[in-house]
């Protein structure tokens, strides 16, 4: 027979070990010490039963310690992509399938991926902006036409959601104006979500994502920016491609440029089908004395298109406004 102390040994190690300590109560050593208590001398009898009962409640304050360490554990263990709460026990009705990544998050993460390995910086646009950054910073002269070019939604207090991510241009320039003075370059895309007031068809939604990029250096030419868009869009379709450029306005580059894409005939496209993929140009030079950043020492290039369009080409979705329905029809293709 143990004695006291030997069984307070035991049982306590039995407690710190066990899943379900409160079973410690019920082990044999514990039923033997308190079958000995009848057959303990009466004069000793009291003491005996007084030290078996402290026993047990000091197994009884260990196991509700354990316990309690036990759903902390389980807890932290709390498994937030689990398609049911694993700490309750299984639905009958397990779910047959996961949600998956918006087609265009996935494409968004290719076209990062491939500036990024170009040596540009990748931030994402705001999707609040002011009168500033969507037209001032921009050289929009007040009142001239070409704001209403832009179809911009106001909210009532006078703030835009932005209808391009041009709109992060003036931020991109400011920020990386001291890398400039200090001998390196600008070079930075802006991605996100944009938003025009336009009535919604096949090729037009509310709302579209789009890409920007800023390269600003001591040297930067237009032939520089046509060999950067030639190798994004030859990266992204996986093939060489023939481009072509025509004069388009854009107040905030000069020369401004409509770059297409001859379609590719792998992607349904016959010879001479061009596809106008976005609209770019050497940065005014008003946009870059707005930025603080002298455009007689610097000169850059930038562009600006839609995410979406690059989207439906590539896998031939002939409705843009697939993309915005939370149609798990369509979603479940990707
Ligand atoms: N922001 C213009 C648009 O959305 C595209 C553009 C970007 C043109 C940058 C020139 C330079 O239409």
């Amino acid at each position: 027979m143990h004695s006291i102390d030997d069984v307070r040994q035991i049982l306590l190690a039995e407690v710190a070990d066990s899943q379900i300590p409160r079973d410690v109560l019920k082990s044999k050593e514990l039923k033997g010490l308190y079958s000995k208590i009848a057959s303990i001398d009466p004069s000793e009898r009291a003491a005996f039963g007084k030290a078996v009962n402290e026993l047990k409640n000091d197994i009884e304050v260990a196991i509700n310690a354990r316990e309690s360490a036990l759903e902390d554990a389980a807890v932290v263990a709390l498994d937030v992509t689990a398609p049911w709460d694993i700490n309750s026990k299984l639905p009958d009705l397990l779910p047959t399938e996961q949600g998956s990544q918006h087609p265009l998050t996935t494409e968004l993460e290719v076209v990062i991926d491939i500036f990024t390995r170009m040596g540009f910086e990748a931030v994402e646009s705001r999707q609040i902006d002011d009168d500033f950054h969507m037209f001032g910073a921009l050289n929009f002269p007040e009142n001239h036409p070409a704001r209403d070019g832009y179809d911009t939604f106001r909210t009532e207090e006078g703030f835009i959601p932005p209808a391009h991510t041009s709109t992060m241009q003036h931020r991109v320039l400011k920020d990386g104006k001291a890398k400039l003075e200090a001998g390196g370059q600008i070079a930075a895309i802006s991605y996100g979500r944009v938003f025009r007031n336009e009535d919604v068809d096949a090729t037009h939604e509310h709302t579209f994502y789009q890409c920007e990029g800023v390269f600003v250096s001591e040297s930067a030419t237009l032939g520089d920016m046509l060999g950067t868009l030639r190798s994004f869009f030859e990266a992204y379709y996986g093939q060489e491609l023939k481009i072509k450029t025509q004069p388009a306005y854009f107040p905030f580059v000069e020369p401004g440029l409509e770059f297409a894409i001859e379609k590719p005939a792998s992607l349904g496209g016959k010879p001479g089908e061009w596809l106008e993929m976005l609209g770019c140009g050497m940065i005014h030079p008003n946009v870059l004395s707005a930025a603080g950043i002298d455009p007689s020492k610097y000169q850059g290039f930038a562009w600006g298109g839609g995410v979406d369009r690059l989207v439906m080409l590539k896998y031939g979705i002939e409705d843009l406004r697939h993309f915005e329905s939370g149609k798990l029809q369509f979603l479940r293709k990707f």
